[in-house]
């Protein structure tokens, strides 16, 4: 029995499918049952609660052969470090109580760093909280910066024709689409070839600036001439604000920005063929022009 947790989210929900359509045993944890039906139609069981339930974690990973654990993000958080820390206990806790011996962790890009790093503290301290477990085989994965992220310039496009954010538009970094971590992930956990607390990199198919990754998109979605604008870190905080992110988070996030600004991570990372992943940025282009089409057209007049 496979376990999944963030079981509806970006890559929760690929990994479950890709196991159910192997013909594996799964549970898939999220907080909705309507919203996991369709993985029970694929014959899924269902485990409905919250994640800061700890008594509810345990008993949604007892009797897993291997668990995929990730911190799912409360973007409205007050103490968005306090809401990781304490589902990232009760994950740890659940493993321990419940015996569970393969766990693929989500962790990310700049989880060695212990500071300037925003929300990806929660996940250093989540690998580290993980370390301290005895008898259990730990996979964290470090993927780099999720091209699905770019999602979020929808709106903007679409009120004031630009795709912007408060990273640096000429700064190449490593992006990596969620099909890619998702596949990965649930072939680890198939295979459960890994012992001890062990860490891999996922970077994405290449290294690519916000500049050119906005030139191929504009080019999917029809606006050849899009171009992407850095924001300074207060209006790239406050458009996070009005989108609805916690004004604690979009702090975090401009850490996150100036870290990546300042080449601390994601950037000039050794590039292997185990770290590479297939999907190219043109593809998810693709996924981008479709999610663009069927988002309600908002410019201002
Ligand atoms: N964005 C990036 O560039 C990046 C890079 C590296 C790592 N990461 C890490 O990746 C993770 C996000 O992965 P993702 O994009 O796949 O997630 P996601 O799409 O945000 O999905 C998370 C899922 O978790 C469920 N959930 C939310 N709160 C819950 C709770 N309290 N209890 C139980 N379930 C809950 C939600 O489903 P329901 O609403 O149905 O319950 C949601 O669909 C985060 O840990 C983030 O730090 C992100």
């Amino acid at each position: 029995m496979y376990v999944i947790t963030g079981a509806t989210g970006n890559i929760g929900s690929k990994i479950a499918d890709s196991l159910l359509a192997k013909g594996e045993k799964v549970r898939v944890i999220g907080r909705s049952k309507e919203r996991l039906q369709r993985f029970v139609d694929k014959g899924a069981e269902a485990a409905v609660g919250d994640l800061n339930d700890g008594a509810f974690a345990s008993s949604a990973f007892t009797g897993a052969t291997a668990v995929f654990a990730m911190i799912p993000p409360d973007l409205a958080a007050r103490n968005f470090r306090a809401h990781q820390n304490e589902i990232g206990e009760n994950i740890a806790a659940a493993i321990a109580t419940s015996g569970v011996r393969y766990v693929v962790n989500l962790s990310s890009q700049g989880a060695d760093l212990s500071e300037g790093t925003g929300p990806i503290l929660g996940l250093h301290d989540q690998e580290a909280r993980l370390s301290g477990l005895s008898g259990v085989n730990i996979l964290n994965l470090r993927p780099t910066y999720f091209m699905e992220n770019l999602l979020m310039n929808i709106p903007l496009i679409n009120q004031k024709g630009i795709a912007g954010s408060a990273v640096r538009g000429d700064q190449r970094f490593a992006m990596i689409a969620t099909r890619d971590i998702a596949a990965y992930a649930a072939e680890r956990l198939v295979k459960r070839d890994f012992v001890g607390n062990t860490v891999q990199d996922l970077l994405g198919q290449r290294d690519l600036s916000l500049n050119e990754a906005t030139a191929v998109i504009g080019r999917a979605i029809g606006m050849p001439d899009l171009k992407y604008v850095q924001f300074s870190y207060e209006d790239a905080a406050n458009g996070l604000v009005e989108m609805g992110v916690g004004k604690d988070l979009s702090r975090l996030f401009n850490d996150m920005s100036k870290a990546l600004n300042e080449g601390l991570f994601a950037v000039n990372r050794p590039r292997t063929r185990d770290n590479t992943t297939p999907t190219s940025f043109e593809e998810f282009a693709e996924t981008f022009a479709e999610y663009f089409a069927h988002a309600a057209p908002r410019k201002a007049a």
